[in-house]
């Protein structure tokens, strides 16, 4: 099969799983081509495809809105596509960040054969230990291996979703028009910024621009962290929700935390998810 791989990630956990799935397709004879969603980007070339991935980080037990506006713009199709998806937690309310994809691409013709969602690191709330990283990363790979082999034969489970986590989920999209409201507020520690630019250059939705040097804000942010998160200096401020930054990449090949050193925060979920990746 010839696999097309469209990719939203704000801070790399997706790339890095998206790119793992690819891996072990490409090891089971399939080739895969990658496309960054990113704003004002062309859209891919469909043809010659056998079978398209659409990867997302959870956003507010949503899809990010880049994502439903890809979609609804993606060129028209038959061929199977999955959705892949990496969550902070392992949270059934993370299911019903695919049901607007799945209502998107079912209008534009295609069928959803499967959803596959990894848990990695937070890049907001608060910082995960490396070792819970590393523990979480030993768990994703193995779930891609068993992933990759149902892609292989062409199959895969698709989520139920109840209506309560529905209804929760349809709450949490005012974070759609209230991003960009918030991201113009986002501003550097002038004592701190350098004026290197990894913020602009690693912005997906192209929201910021240096002037003099600093980088400022526009309208158009989805609160993806990248800023924040991939700044050299941890000089991105974003405004109310400041204490929950995270700055600086996981360390994911590290030593795995014991169940002992899993976090006290949904302690029984991530054992239980860990537990159940191990037996895989
Ligand atoms: C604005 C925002 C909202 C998030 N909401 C959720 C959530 O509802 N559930 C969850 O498990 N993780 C949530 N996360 C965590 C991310 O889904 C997780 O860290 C993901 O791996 C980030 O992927 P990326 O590096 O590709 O952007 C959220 C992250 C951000 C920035």
């Amino acid at each position: 099969m010839n696999v097309l791989f469209c990719v939203f990630s704000g801070t790399g956990n997706t790339r890095r799983v998206a790119l793992r799935m690819a891996e072990e397709l490409r090891a089971l004879g399939h080739t895969a081509s990658f496309y960054d969603i990113k704003k004002k980007a062309p859209m891919p070339e469909t043809e010659g495809f056998d079978c398209i991935f659409f990867c997302y980080p959870v956003h507010a037990f949503n899809a990010p809105k880049p994502v439903t506006a890809f979609l609804k713009k993606f060129p028209r199709g038959n061929v199977p596509v999955y959705l892949l998806r990496s969550e902070g937690e392992p949270s059934k309310l993370n299911d019903a960040s695919g049901i607007s994809p799945k209502r998107i691409l079912k209008k534009r013709g295609y069928l959803v054969a499967g959803e596959f969602i990894y848990v990695m690191p937070y890049n907001i709330m608060f910082r995960h230990s490396d070792g819970m990283a590393a523990r979480m990363w030993q768990a994703a790979e193995r779930r891609i291996v068993r992933d990759a082999r149902a892609v292989d034969a062409l199959g895969g489970e698709v989520k139920r979703v109840n209506l309560i986590r529905r209804a929760a989920a349809f709450a949490l999209r005012i974070e759609h028009p209230a991003m960009p409201v918030l991201g113009k507020t986002f501003h550097v520690d002038k004592t701190k910024c350098v004026g290197c630019g990894a913020c602009a250059a690693g912005c997906p939705c192209g929201n910021i621009t240096m002037e003099n040097g600093r980088p400022k804000f526009g309208m158009a942010c989805v609160g993806c962290m990248g800023c924040a998160f991939l700044c050299p200096v941890d000089a991105v401020r974003i405004s109310l929700l400041n204490p929950w930054r995270v700055n600086g990449r996981y360390v994911l090949e590290g030593t795995p935390a014991t169940d002992e050193e899993v976090c006290r925060y949904l302690h029984k979920m991530y054992t239980r998810y860990f537990h159940e990746s191990e037996q895989l």
